[in-house]
């Protein structure tokens, strides 16, 4: 058992009150976090009762504990997953030697740097959604959405426990900038592009969790492999928050496609806008947005910063320890696609600079085992469609592709072509406005659902659908 005190002012595994000067940091970093959450965090939600999920032991059974809260009072704290007895580096240059429980004076500003970008995604995804419970097409989404909200809250909480633990001073001002930098501001922007992109609606949120929230599932994982001990075991732990978040988009858009499916079936056509429904191509343009913002954060294909982080055994690949090889990758190849002459062709490039590329390569088999079982809905309405993943170089800031334009089915186009016909593909100015008109008034009476969405078969910890997952002071 890893019990978590909660007796502390900060609850946590890790025998925070045995280390008084990081305590008394960390106490002193609390209230500034309380203030971000409560100036860019959910709006108008201070006195709402949520039936939220909090975490009361870091191992497998029973560490989900389900209460009315105050988002406010939301025990946010440290919770690392049981050491293991042990643990070797497991690849890397370090190879089979012992775990590190400090970090290694060489490594240091690389260790910070990987801390500090998946630290800053987390208050970045809560800010980019504060507007959202205006416009909730229930009360069992609406808590759903700050369930995410709350435990994205406490992923910072994760990252910046590593920051005060282990990188003194640097690590303190780390701190205080992940509370600075705010998603989409002109002047101290978020680090990453698509944390800065503003979540508008229901439709970008369900979106933004299936496929970026997996990004933020596959960097975890291979930073779990990690051969700093306090790091791998932190996301390790932030791992069994994430799935709820992945359901949460996965199961929001099967619930749209279900209601577009139901009307269209109804009333025997495709013309689904006059029943106040989304239509299936813009689901189409939603999907081939998020998908390829979401490829750019995985960064160059090729990348001397994924090898070196790999070769120090700070950051792993996607379940290292399953992966039959030598864990070194010094001769290895592995296949990145590249343009040459005008055709897309797999090249072999050393694995060691290829990671970021398998990283997203493993990330997009799992966004496509999502989408196969979102066509399942289709099938089962007997309607012919489907929705499909837009080629890997469509639509890319970064990498190989980011000046070349290509169709989603893979035709490379000239600048001007792409001008004439990207509304095809990417969501326009009338599908947001189309979208936004949807969702209007919040729908806050228990059971009842916006017309757009589907009910969802079950409700939470086993309550009924008709719950009253929020209640309003
Ligand atoms: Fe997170
Ligand atoms: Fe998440």
């Amino acid at each position: 058992m890893n019990s978590i005190d909660y007796s502390q002012k900060i609850p946590n595994n890790v025998n925070l009150s045995e280390d008084r000067r990081l305590q008394r940091a960390l106490e002193s970093w609390q209230p500034h976090y309380l203030d971000w959450w409560k100036e860019m965090g959910p709006e108008g939600t201070t006195t709402h009762d949520v039936y939220l999920r909090t975490a009361i032991s870091a191992d497998s059974q029973g560490w989900a504990h389900f209460d009315y809260v105050k988002m406010p009072d939301y025990r946010w704290g440290i919770f690392l997953a049981t050491p293991e007895q042990d643990r070797k580096i497991a690849f890397g240059a370090h190879k089979g030697e012992a775990v590190w429980q400090d970090v290694p004076g060489e490594y240091r500003s690389t260790l910070r740097r990987l801390i500090t970008i998946q630290g800053d995604t987390e208050p970045a995804s809560v800010e980019q959604q504060r507007h959202l419970g205006a416009t909730c097409p229930s009360l069992y989404d609406l808590r759903n959405l700050f369930q995410v909200n709350v435990e994205e809250g406490r992923h910072l909480w994760a990252m910046v426990y590593l920051l005060h633990a282990h990188f003194g001073r640097d690590g303190r001002e780390e701190a205080e900038e992940m509370l600075a930098r705010h998603s989409g501001d002109a002047d101290k922007p978020r680090l990453l592009g698509a944390f800065n992109e503003e979540t508008t609606d229901w439709l970008s949120f369900f979106m933004f969790t299936f496929i970026t929230d997996r990004d933020g599932k596959y960097q975890l994982a291979a930073l779990a492999e990690s051969g700093f001990d306090p790091l791998a075991r932190t996301c390790r732990f932030m791992l069994t928050e994430e799935a709820h978040h992945l359901f949460v988009g996965e199961s929001g858009v099967a619930r749209i496609i279900e209601r577009t499916c139901q009307i269209m079936k109804e009333n025997k056509t495709e013309d689904v806008k006059t029943f106040g429904v989304i239509p299936l191509d813009m689901l189409q343009r939603y999907l081939n947005f998020h998908f390829s913002v979401t490829n750019d954060l995985y960064g160059a294909e090729v990348s001397t910063n994924a090898a070196n982080s790999y070769n120090m055994g700070l950051k792993g690949r996607f379940e290292e320890s399953k992966i039959a090889d030598d864990h070194q990758l010094d001769s290895t190849a592995y296949p990145v696609m590249h343009l040459v002459n005008g055709q897309f062709k797999m090249v072999d490039v050393p694995a060691l600079n290829s990671l970021n590329e398998r990283l997203r390569q493993d990330w997009v088999v799992d966004v496509q085992a999502g989408v196969s079982r979102w066509n399942r809905v289709f099938k089962k309405y007997g309607i012919d469609f489907e929705l499909t993943l837009p080629h890997n170089a469509f639509h890319r800031a970064i990498g190989h592709f980011s000046d070349i334009q290509v169709t989603p089915s893979g035709d490379v186009i000239s600048n001007d072509e792409w001008n004439r016909r990207c509304h095809e593909w990417l969501p326009t100015i009338e599908d947001r406005a189309y979208i936004q008109s949807l969702m209007g008034a919040p729908v806050t009476e228990p059971g009842k659902f916006a017309n757009w969405i589907a009910p969802p078969p079950r409700g939470i910890n086993n309550q009924p659908v008709d719950f009253a997952y929020v209640r309003f002071a």
